[in-house]
């Protein structure tokens, strides 16, 4: 059986989180979770970053510290993860649902501009399969009417825009390290802030509202409530698992992009015959190897194909659907048509891609691809 994902171990994964345990603290915000987030701000010049215990975690603290109310209103691409608009939903805000791009599923920006009205507090981007979004036009929007950008970068780690690593553009921009992401720590995220501004009560919301923080930095006496929060922070046993992982990143980026070109170079031959189409890779962007997506030609095909794979023990699994059709949103929504996003989710599956992935087993998925066309 090839699965869509299957999680690893590359390195002292178990050594660290043993010597979490020996070191006398597996709570949070220790030696493990300092090291991760000193990494994460030195590779990529983030101006700081907190660990969090998911990419919905990080989100959620984007919330609260951009103040949403009820009645706010925040732009969000409708293909899009449920998270990327419950964290606004939940302080109240209406989501204002954006369509895509069909070259790369990221937020159309030509469009993006008639959404913004004085009730508008953020835009919310993803960086779909970890490539950027068209960041020119987004940041000169967001600036023209001064409301905030947040990255759901959860796809998007060590991934590039025009040489800036996606994660320095947003305000405030979230990872994730959930075990189907390119480093993992089972479940797991990071929210990093670009702006100082907001640096001493990101620490606040993370500790459940209080200054435990700045308590276990010896800047105070005692830690009190002073704001909304929850516990968002991971325990080191995450972190320990984390480190490990990111001491291995270019060994994993290596082997992950690798076979994100394998695939494209192998498939391209099937999309010259129009039998499918492979991911757009704009210029200025990069390939990070997060995830590998074709199109079929039909709803119809991409269901035949999933069973032919099915049946030869090959997972292939598709993703998002559209939110601003879903049971929970869609009487909210109205009936504005997204159309490219009605139309190109139900085409999209993405091939098995995992670290400990085999030669064998990818030259496998590629001739079964072909085998399928052959017959279709
Ligand atoms: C774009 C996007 N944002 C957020 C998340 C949620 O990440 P997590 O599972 O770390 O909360 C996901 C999950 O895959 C995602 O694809």
């Amino acid at each position: 059986m090839i699965k869509f994902n299957k999680p690893f171990i590359i390195g002292h994964e178990l050594e660290y989180i043993r010597e979490a345990v020996e070191n006398g603290k597996i709570s949070g915000d220790g030696i493990f979770s300092k090291k991760c987030q000193q990494f994460l701000e030195e590779r990529y010049g983030y101006k700081k970053v907190l660990l969090t215990t998911s990419c919905t975690d990080a989100l959620e603290m984007t919330s609260i510290l951009m103040d949403i109310q009820p009645g706010d209103e925040v732009i969000v691409p409708s293909f899009a993860f449920v998270s990327t608009a419950n964290a606004y939903v939940l302080r109240g805000a209406k989501i204002i649902f954006a369509d895509i791009d069909p070259r790369t599923f990221n937020i159309e920006v030509k469009d993006l501009e008639k959404l913004i009205t004085k009730k508008t507090k953020a835009i919310v981007i993803i960086h779909y399969a970890g490539i950027a979004c068209k960041m020119e036009e987004i940041m000169a929007l967001v600036k023209k009417h001064k409301i905030f950008l947040v990255e759901d970068a959860a796809l998007a780690l060590n991934s590039y825009y025009k040489d800036k690593p996606l994660g320095t553009f947003g305000h405030f921009a979230t990872f994730s390290f959930h075990e189907t992401k390119n480093l993992i720590s089972g479940e797991g995220g990071a929210l990093v802030i670009n702006d100082k501004k907001y640096f001493e009560r990101a620490e606040i919301i993370r500790e459940k509202g209080t200054n435990r923080t700045k308590f276990f930095r010896k800047e105070i006496n005692k830690y009190e409530w002073i704001d909304l929060g929850s516990s968002f922070l991971p325990s080191e046993i995450i972190a320990a698992f984390l480190y490990a992982q990111l001491e291995n990143l270019e060994k994993i980026q290596k082997k992950r992009v690798l076979l994100w070109e394998r695939y494209y170079n192998e498939l391209i031959s099937l999309e010259q015959k129009g039998k499918l189409r492979l991911p757009v890779i704009p210029e200025g962007t990069t390939v990070n190897g997060q995830l590998f997506y074709m199109l079929c030609n039909s709803a119809k095909e991409r269901e035949q194909l999933t069973e032919f794979l099915k049946a030869k023990d090959i997972i292939a699994v598709f993703h998002y659907l559209p939110l601003h059709q879903s049971p929970f949103y869609k009487s909210v929504h109205g009936k504005r048509k997204l159309p490219e996003t009605e139309k190109y989710h139900k085409l999209l599956l993405r091939l098995p891609l995992y670290y400990p992935m085999e030669k064998e087993e990818q030259d496998f998925i590629i001739k079964c691809i072909f085998d399928f066309y052959k017959k279709n």
